[in-house]
């Protein structure tokens, strides 16, 4: 990859003398969806699929950009003293918002670079290429300008930059996933205080398989920020009857006690998915930790069915993947992973069934839905590297 990587950016910005070659991974959930912005848990881990960068400072002020996924758009010009978000500017906000994070917190280029991108990660699939790009550019401002940053600040400005310049309300997960993964590991964190530790992840004969809709979706333009907005309207209802900070603080029980201080039935979905998904997801870790995948798989399965009844934020694409990979023989768990709106699932899946369940899901969801669906059979990979 870096010969690919450095023979293009050659070809496109005229030569690579004193470029470097950086990478950063994707991420899958497995479980603990839509709590990261409400101070519950989640557990997701970062790839061995992701994206990679070369990377040069240049002797004046400008930001050329040029991503090998986007060839049609070209160089996409820019400078450090327009830091702003824009339309035209396509995805070069990502890491012009980064480059603008840094700024804000004192970090300030002097001078401006050639940046060229190469994701494996299919674009707008929900195992966040968007996350990867935005770790990625500060992991290279990190190594180019030598700014004294930790990964875990490569994660908060990550999420900064997304929330505050590309007008994405996320949370934390995506970036903390990328920027903190470790080989074979997933993060249990708490997003209420950001502690985390690290589980393996060893699934003995199964592997974790991601089936990608291929329904296209933006964070920006879905309801994502509705449905977070939904939580913190639920969560001010209930603080009238219950002082609380976050609906993760609640345990099931506790909330099926307040629960009607919530003036819609709606909104008392959305909250009790909240609750209950920051349940799931500690028992998840624990029955990891006993090596008891079948109940790992039990509550991954369950975790789909609340983001479909309750959350809804699943849909006919995600929802047809999961029924048919359910109906598969040596399938332990199977649910949508993200944001959700299209975008992926995630299932795992006994070594000797993979075949089958590519074959399978493959077929019934080109039939049902009319058109493909794309298969991955993921490893767990480290965070950012310089290669
Ligand atoms: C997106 C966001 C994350 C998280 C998930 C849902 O991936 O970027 O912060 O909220 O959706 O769990």
């Amino acid at each position: 990859m870096k010969e690919k990587i450095l023979a293009k950016f050659a070809e496109v910005f005229g030569d690579n003398e004193g470029a470097a070659c950086f990478f950063a991974p994707g991420r899958v959930n497995l479980i603990g969806e839509h709590t990261d912005y409400n101070g519950g848990h989640v557990f997701p881990c970062a790839l061995t699929i992701g994206t990679y960068g070369v990377a040069r400072k240049r002797k004046d002020r400008k930001l050329r950009f040029f991503s090998m996924n986007f060839e049609p758009l070209g160089i996409i010009e820019s400078s450090i003293d327009d830091l702003t978000p824009r339309k035209e500017a396509g995805w070069t906000n990502y890491p012009k918002g980064v480059m603008w994070a840094f700024k804000e917190r004192g970090m300030e280029m002097d001078c401006g670079m050639d940046i060229l991108l190469n994701g494996t990660i299919p674009n707008g699939s929900g195992l966040s290429s968007s996350a990867s790009v935005e770790v990625l550019t500060g992991h290279i401002l990190r190594e180019l300008f030598d700014f004294s940053v930790s990964n875990q600040d490569l994660a908060l400005i990550g999420q900064y930059s997304e929330n505050h310049f590309n007008g994405v309300n996320c949370g934390i997960m995506d970036q903390f996933a990328i920027a903190m993964g470790k080989e074979n590991m997933a993060i249990f964190l708490d997003t209420a205080d950001l502690s985390y530790t690290y589980a393996p992840v060893a699934l003995k004969g199964a592997k974790i398989v991601i089936a990608c809709s291929n329904k296209k979706r933006g964070l920006g333009d879905s309801k994502y920020n509705e449905r977070r907005r939904e939580c913190e309207e639920a969560l001010a209802e209930i603080q009238k009857v219950r002082n609380i900070q976050t609906l993760g603080e609640l345990s099931g029980e506790e909330f099926e006690a307040v629960k009607d201080a919530i003036g819609s039935d709606i909104r008392k979905r959305r909250a009790k998915h909240a609750v209950y998904e920051n349940e799931r997801t500690v028992k998840a870790v624990e029955a990891l930790k006993n090596n008891d995948i079948l109940r790992f798989g039990q509550l991954m399965n369950a975790s789909h069915d609340s983001l479909r009844d309750d959350y809804e934020v699943t849909g006919r694409e995600l929802d047809t993947l999961v029924e048919e990979a359910r109906k598969v023989e040596g399938v332990i768990g199977s649910r949508m992973t993200g944001a959700g709106f299209g975008g992926c699932t995630v299932s795992i899946v006994k070594d000797e069934a993979i075949d089958r369940f590519i074959e399978e899901v493959g077929k019934n969801y080109l039939e049902r839905i009319g058109y493909k669906a794309d298969f991955y059979v993921v490893e767990i990979g480290g965070g950012p590297v310089t290669l």
